[in-house]
């Protein structure tokens, strides 16, 4: 297959280019577009012969379901017999934006999206460019990241290409998302909402909007052996970069005297090494590839995680050791992601 790329700015939007991807959803074909988390791979929710062209195009379980992407909250009532004040809240306070919730599915949403769930994950998202393709196309788009199953979600529609190009119809190449990590997922099946993953949108804030909110058990730091994550992605070891990933805790001074003396030990042995840290400790490292991770607010962390962990397979890079961040707002996102791309591998110094 060939797949069509178009570049397109998200402040000056080419209409040619949405009604070509438009056209292409509608018709049942597969659109990957910019968010302003990662990309997404699109193709019509409500026609079960798209997603199966979904799963196959990403090498994805099909236990494992996809976000609907809708363009006004109107569309929840399309979608869920039951919208609760509770989801209304929170699509007045978040949406569009980096927020997911799970709520009951109506009949017209096919199992084949939901992996069998009798619950639905929808989102609205705030980029420009998927909110005028959702709203061109007339449909509701299905939409889970727009990588290979198992790599790094993308954050630039390189990364797509990369991962996807021959597989699918088109990719609008609408320049890097902004974030750079996944949406938050709250679920709002229960009496108490629960995050299922963690993002942008912290539980803090959440909270706030709800008065009470809560993480899924399994998420938390020193996850206990049996407790199943509610989101079926998030048990799944994503976002793996090939080389072998450690993260250090501790403070700054240690963890650099950590890091230094495991890259010494690799590097002698002949294996090539990378350093992930922050940008007032990148002085304190001596490693042939060094990535700055920016301020400890984690943000521009979130921003480039992704990228790195692609350029280090790019590099054939075999160990990779990095500083981590604390827990809180968005690094408590970043955290996640760091901790499954290192399957939990962490020196405490
Ligand atoms: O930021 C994002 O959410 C991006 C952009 C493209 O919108 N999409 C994304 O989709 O990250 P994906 O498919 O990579 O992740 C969807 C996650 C998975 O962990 C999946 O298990 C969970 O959402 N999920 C979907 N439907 C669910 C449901 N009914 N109950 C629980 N978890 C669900
Ligand atoms: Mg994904």
């Amino acid at each position: 297959m060939n797949t069509i790329i178009e570049k397109t700015d998200k402040d000056n939007i080419d209409k040619e280019v949405i009604l070509k991807a438009a056209d292409i959803l509608r018709n049942g074909g597969l659109v990957a577009f910019p968010t302003e988390t990662v990309y997404g791979l699109g193709g019509n929710a409500l026609d079960a012969k798209a997603s199966e062209k979904i799963y196959a195009a990403k090498g994805r379980p099909s236990d494992n379901p996809l976000i609907v992407h809708i363009s006004r909250v109107e569309d929840l009532y399309e979608l869920s017999p039951d919208v609760s004040p509770k989801a209304l809240k929170l699509a007045k306070a978040f949406w569009p934006g980096p927020l997911t919730m799970i709520l009951p599915k109506l009949p017209c949403v096919p199992d084949s999206i939901t992996g069998g769930l009798p619950s639905v994950a929808i989102r609205m998202p705030s980029h420009p460019i998927a909110l005028e393709l959702i709203r061109e196309s007339g449909i509701y788009v299905a939409a889970p990241s727009a990588n290979l199953s198992g790599r790094p979600s993308p954050t630039t529609a390189e990364h797509v290409a990369n991962d996807l190009a021959g597989r699918i119809d088109m990719i609008i190449d609408g320049g890097p998302a902004n974030v750079g990590l996944e949406s938050t997922i709250v679920d709002l099946t229960e009496d108490t909402p629960t995050i299922l993953r963690p993002g942008f949108i912290t539980l803090e804030d959440i909270k706030k909007v709800l008065g009470s909110a809560e993480m899924d058990k399994a998420l938390m730091s020193g996850i206990k052996e049996n407790a199943v994550p509610k989101a079926p992605g998030m048990k799944y070891r994503h976002y793996a970069p090939k080389g072998d990933l450690t993260i250090v805790l501790g403070d700054d001074e240690n963890v650099s005297r950590k890091i230094n003396e495991l890259v010494a030990q690799k590097e002698g042995s002949g294996y090539k090494v990378a350093v992930m840290a922050k940008a007032e400790n990148v002085c304190r490292y001596s490693c042939k590839v060094i990535k700055n991770l920016g301020d400890s607010d984690a943000e521009y962390a979130a921003h480039t995680l992704y990228s790195y962990l692609r350029e280090f397979d790019d590099m054939g890079i075999e160990y990779i050791y990095s500083e981590g961040f604390d827990e809180d707002k968005l690094g408590q996102a970043l955290m996640n992601r760091l901790m499954k791309a290192a399957a939990q591998q962490v020196i405490k110094v």
